[in-house]
């Protein structure tokens, strides 16, 4: 069975003994209520190290007060088993008082990648992110972390922070995972109706529309347009809708030089689906 722990003490003293060994170690970050997506993240970790870290922890300060803290998912013995199926050496299980004890009052601030997108509609959401991710950082000290490009800004103001704090880990994006008919994985696919399951995947259909689109010459701004067109007719109340450069995430105006993100964020009844693929 996998090791639980819930101490950042007694988590460095395990990767302490695993690094005297001469083990290298991958970290996968997560809020629980893992799906294929999270499994794949660990099998790409069993490619980069023997030792496998998964931190469960459903980090109270990204999500805004009006958000859904309260009732995200939480199925730790489910999450327990699965992370145990993919070859998981430990779960990392911190509780609130032990990631942010009496008096914490530091913060990440962002820029570059942080800028638009998510940052319009959650604006505080990344600062949250990077603040835990950082302390996931130190307290683990992995070779190697993985994030999904599902969460592509994430995935990119993660990159970033790592690079400019000269953070010594090698930040590794992994493929979205899918269901079959396109609907991205995500913990919080369980909140939709089942009309709203149906609708759910004309939101990864208008992206693949619009790249398609754009690879046959239509001009980028109005593929996105159509996409934006597509995404509402469909029933949803559309967060944002954008291409962007894939790097940067900067905005992409007029002739397009390099790679060229697609990314979406809109909502369906209560729940707020995101997703993005590259256009190439
Ligand atoms: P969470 O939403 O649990 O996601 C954990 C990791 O799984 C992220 O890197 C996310 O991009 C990845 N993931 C989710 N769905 C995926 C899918 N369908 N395919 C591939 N990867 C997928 O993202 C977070 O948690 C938090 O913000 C965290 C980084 C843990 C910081 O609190």
């Amino acid at each position: 069975d996998i090791e639980t722990i819930h101490t950042v003490a007694d988590l460095r003293a395990r990767v302490r003994g695993w690094r005297a060994a001469g083990e290298h170690v991958a970290l996968v970050p997560t809020m629980g209520a893992l799906h294929a997506g999270h499994v794949a993240l660990m099998e790409a970790a069993r490619r980069h190290a023997e030792r496998i870290v998964v931190s469960i922890f459903v980090n109270p300060t990204q999500f805004a007060p009006t958000e859904d803290l309260a009732r995200y998912p939480r199925t730790l013995d489910a999450d327990r088993q699965k992370a145990a199926a993919a070859g998981v050496a430990v779960a990392f299980v911190p509780d609130v008082t032990e990631m942010y004890p009496d008096g914490f009052a530091t913060t990440i601030s962002l820029a570059g990648p942080a800028l638009g997108l998510e940052t319009d509609f959650r604006p505080t959401h990344f600062a949250g992110v990077a603040t835990v991710v950082a302390k996931l950082f130190s307290q683990v000290a992995p070779d190697v972390a993985l994030f999904g490009e599902k969460d592509y800004q994430q995935l990119a103001v993660v990159t970033r922070m790592a690079r400019d704090l000269d953070l010594p880990v090698e930040v590794i994006g992994v493929a979205t995972v899918r269901e079959p008919d396109g609907l991205a994985l995500s913990s919080r696919n369980v909140y939709l109706a089942a009309e709203e399951r149906r609708t759910a995947p004309m939101l990864f259909r208008a992206l693949t529309d619009a790249a398609q689109a754009i690879r046959s010459g239509t001009p980028v701004a109005e593929a996105v347009e159509i996409a934006r067109e597509k995404v509402r007719a469909a029933g949803f109340v559309l967060d944002y809708l954008d291409a962007r450069h894939a790097a940067t995430l900067a905005p992409v105006s007029g002739r397009h030089d390099g790679p060229i993100r697609l990314l979406v964020a809109a909502r369906l009844g209560a729940t707020r689906l995101i997703d993005n693929i590259p256009v190439g």
